[in-house]
């Protein structure tokens, strides 16, 4: 469910940019507040059990990511009405992260054997956004610095919450998908968190108070980036470039989070403007994670335990043209990050289509299993 919201959240948040009737707020905390902040906290109700080998979480952390839904609504809702609510908004999903925080500690702690290091890189980006909630519940003591404030916001989300979640994910992703083991990755994991998670800081605060850290952030965040790029050219070179499967989307996500950073130095040398760089993060990051990570996850989300045919043809059918909706993503995002919007009607058309096969999958797959129950 909070995959199918994440998608209709992308393409609602596409129209209403498209139309400009609410302030620019409003679409961006649809995609990223109400769509993506809930699906992370949820995708990570899976993973987390998975790398510590503990049980499936109990029903009180399987509901955690409705709250984040509700506060992600309620922000939306906020800021299309221009009142005040996204203050409530922001102490709702800060009391759910410092709960979701609570729980990945007792299950890194509880795990058997050692605890696998992409559990250090989830708190860190559940510290992130709980950091990025304060700046939020700060603007309003502090009206003077709004401005920082935002920017501090809006980079801890972006670059931290969500980067730090998507860069550590893909690397348990990508050998799961391809069924063919990387070696290196928990090393990898284990050493690099200092680089991002220092990474972030340095270009938070410094897009916040002081531009010259966002360089050195951009250089320690490159570092992790650039272990991962040459990894995966010696490991998975081919199977990134096949048509069908999710591979392709999920080599697409890792681009298209390298790009955003250099928009970042654009967006910093006041080249490229705050809204776009914005919107380029998700066309050329998100679109492809999301779809490249639901296409993957879905079925065993639906069905979890035993691994079975119905699986593998679920995986397949959302699968399918995944290399061509990974360029469009990556196209329609680079055309908006180098400042021609139109770029946007690429991602909006690979995105109904994935909208699209998600309809039919569900419709074929789904209900046909539910009735057989
Ligand atoms: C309940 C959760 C959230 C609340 C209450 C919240 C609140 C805010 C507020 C008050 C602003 C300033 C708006 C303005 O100046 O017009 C803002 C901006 C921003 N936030 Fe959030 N936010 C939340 C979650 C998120 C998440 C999860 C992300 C990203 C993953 C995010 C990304 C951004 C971005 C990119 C901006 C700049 C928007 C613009 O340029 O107009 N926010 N947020």
């Amino acid at each position: 469910m909070l995959a199918m919201v994440a998608v209709a959240s992308f393409a609602g948040a596409a129209v209403l940019s498209m139309l400009q009737v609410l302030p620019p707020a409003a679409p961006i905390h649809l995609a990223l507040a109400a769509g993506v902040m809930p699906l992370i906290v949820g995708a990570m109700t899976h993973f987390v059990p998975v790398l510590s080998r503990s049980a499936t979480p109990r029903i009180g952390v399987r509901l955690i990511p409705l709250v984040f839904l509700l506060a992600g609504v309620l922000a939306f809702f906020s800021f299309a009405e221009s009142n005040q609510a996204y203050l409530f908004a922001a102490y709702l999903a800060f009391a759910a992260a410092a709960a979701f925080a609570v729980w990945i500690i007792r299950r890194a702690a509880k795990a058997v054997g050692k605890p696998h290091p992409c559990l250090d890189w989830y708190l860190a980006a559940i510290v992130c956004l709980m950091l990025a909630l304060v700046a939020v519940s700060a603007m309003a003591w502090w009206p003077e610095q709004y401005p920082a404030l935002r920017r501090l916001h809006l980079h801890l989300n972006t670059l931290g919450f969500v980067g730090l979640t998507a860069v550590s994910t893909l690397q348990v992703l990508m050998p799961t998908v391809l069924a063919r083991p990387d070696p290196q990755a928990a090393a990898r994991l284990r050493q690099h968190l200092k680089w991002a998670l220092g990474g972030t800081v340095l270009v938070s605060t410094g897009a916040a108070w002081f531009k010259p850290l966002v360089y050195m952030g951009i250089v320690l965040w490159a570092i992790p980036l650039a272990r991962l790029g040459s990894a995966w050219i010696s490991l998975y070179f081919r199977e990134i470039f096949k048509i069908n499967g999710a591979a392709s989307s999920l080599a697409a996500a890792y681009a298209g989070f390298c790009a955003t950073l250099l928009f970042g130095v654009l967006h910093a040398r006041g080249i490229l403007n705050s809204a776009d760089a914005t919107l380029a993060f998700i066309l050329v990051f998100l679109l492809p994670l999301v779809t490249g990570a639901v296409s993957q996850l879905l079925p065993v989300w639906i069905r979890p335990g035993m691994q079975s045919d119905w699986h593998a043809q679920v995986r397949q059918k959302l699968g399918a043209g995944g290399a061509y909706r990974a360029m469009l993503f990556l196209l329609g995002g680079l055309s908006v990050g180098l400042g021609w919007r139109g770029g946007l009607l690429l991602s909006i058309v690979a995105l109904i289509a994935f909208l699209l096969q998600l309809a039919a999958t569900i419709h074929s797959h789904v209900i046909e299993y539910n009735s057989e129950k």
